[in-house]
Parts: C-alpha cells; sequence; structure tokens
C-alpha cells in the first residue's frame, strides 16, 4: 500500500507568536506547490491559534506538542484537548521522550491522553522510542513493544500516525543508521499487525532523532519509514523546506 510522506515540525519550546508567524509565510515560499507529502507543524501553544488561521488557506496542518490526561477542572497550568481543537490543532504528539524523562510521563499517563484525544477527534502521533542503555542490552524491541502495548492499551485505533524516535539520537547530531532504524520500523508495523487488521498498512511510521537535509533522503529509501519527525532542522524555514521538498 503508498503511504503519502509525513513530515512534521516539532518546535518545542521555541518562537514567540510573531517568529511563528514570519516563519509560516517565508516556508510557504519555500515548500513545492506540487509536493505530494503532507506537512505538519507543531508550535508552542499560544502560536497555535494564529498559524492555524494561516493555514485555513494552505495545505499545512497545525498541531500541538502535549496535552492534558484530564478533560477540564483544577488543573493549573494544564491544556485540554477541547482547547486545542478550538484552537485549530489537528494533531497532537504524545509520548516524546521529553515529556517521558523530564515529566514522568509514563505509558499508562500517555494512554489516558491518547484515549481523551480521540475521542476529541485530534489526530495522535505517538512517540516510542529505546535509551542508549536499552539498544546496548539488546532491549530495544523488548521497550519499544511494551511502550506501544501499554500506551496503546484498550484504544480502539482507526487511525494513528507513530514515531520511533530513539533517545539516544534526539538532539545531538547522531542520527541513528538508516538501516537501524528500518528494523525498527519493521518490528513495529510487525506488532501493528498482530493487533489489528488493516492498520499495519495503513499506519504512517515515522523515523525522528537528529534528522536533518542531508540525512533525511536516506531514511526515505527504507520501506517502513514514511516520513520524519524533525527537531532542530525543522526550526529554521529553509532547512525544513529542503526536508518536505524531497516529497
Ligand atoms: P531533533 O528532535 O530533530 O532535534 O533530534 C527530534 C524530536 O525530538 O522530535
Amino acid at each position: 500500500m503508498e503511504r503519502r510522506h509525513l513530515f512534521a515540525a516539532n518546535w518545542k519550546m521555541h518562537k514567540t507568536v510573531d517568529e511563528a508567524v514570519h516563519y509560516f509565510q517565508e516556508f510557504e515560499q519555500l515548500i513545492h506547490s506540487k509536493s505530494a507529502a503532507d506537512i505538519y507543524i507543531a508550535p508552542s501553544f499560544t502560536s497555535l491559534y494564529p498559524l492555524a488561521q494561516l493555514a485555513k488557506n494552505s495545505s499545512l496542518v497545525i498541531g500541538a506538542q502535549n496535552m492534558s490526561d484530564f478533560e477540564e477542572g483544577a488543573f493549573t497550568g494544564e491544556i485540554s484537548a477541547k482547547m486545542l481543537v478550538e484552537a485549530g490543532a489537528k494533531f497532537v504528539i504524545l509520548g516524546h521522550s521529553e515529556r517521558r524523562r523530564l515529566y514522568n510521563e509514563d505509558n499508562s499517563l500517555i494512554n489516558r491522553k491518547i484515549h481523551l484525544a480521540m475521542q476529541n477527534n485530534l489526530e495522535v502521533l505517538l512517540c516510542v522510542g529505546e535509551t542508549s542503555e536499552e539498544r546496548f542490552s539488546g532491549k530495544t524491541n523488548q521497550i519499544i513493544e511494551k511502550q506501544l502495548d501499554e500506551c496503546l492499551h484498550d484504544v480502539n485505533v482507526k487511525s494513528l500516525t507513530l514515531a520511533y524516535e530513539p533517545v539516544w539520537a534526539i538532539g545531538n547530531g547522531h542520527a541513528a543508521t538508516p538501516g537501524d532504524a528500518e528494523d525498527v520500523h519493521r518490528f513495529i508495523r510487525d506488532w501493528l499487525a498482530s493487533k489489528w487488521e488493516g492498520m499495519s498498512q495503513k499506519t504512517r511510521i515515522l523515523y525522528g532523532g537528529s534528522v536533518n537535509a542531508k540525512n533525511a533522503a536516506d531514511f526515505l529509501k527504507e520501506k517502513d519509514i514514511d516520513g520524519l519527525l524533525v527537531g532542530s532542522a525543522s526550526l529554521n524555514p529553509k532547512s525544513f523546506s529542503e526536508i518536505v521538498n524531497l516529497g
């Protein structure tokens, strides 16, 4: 089955509203209008609404980097799925390793967020990935399987996007080799096949971790890599456009 490539920008805690709007305008000029790929941008919460307004007249899709695991209530500083949808978000990144590591998010919390996101018709972009110790001790597949099992527990999956992001490859310039990434992508696709008939071939699995304009094309050559989740190299409209223009 043909899966359209998907390129997602994770801006993390970068860019004010003003910077985000300027980026968007410049980026739109740089991308090939005939590109068959989907392009997602996850800005900060404060930039969601203005970018979603701009995106109405473009093919770009705006989404969030996180959300609360509660519907509403006394949760100071949190943001709900409903608020994200109202601001114009179409997807939400969940399970990012920075959320897991720095904010102690575990698989069961991520599972609650996934349920809520899906109830609110937000497309889920679920990140999984192993640490360097886990890789060196030969536990990569075991860890990925546990994350998938627990994060997607009891979820009635009809549509989903996954990202394999080895923790040791994020933000440091040391990407996985395309071959090593492909091995894990194939493992994830087999896992999907064992859980939901039909999901395995239609689900897009992105690679993320030190992707840049130089190494992006090599990842896309792999059979089970359907796109890229890009952090640092997405902060500059020129370098992100070079990646998405690969198609
Ligand atoms: P990076 O980040 O491209 O800067 O490694 C990727 C991510 O965290 O999603």
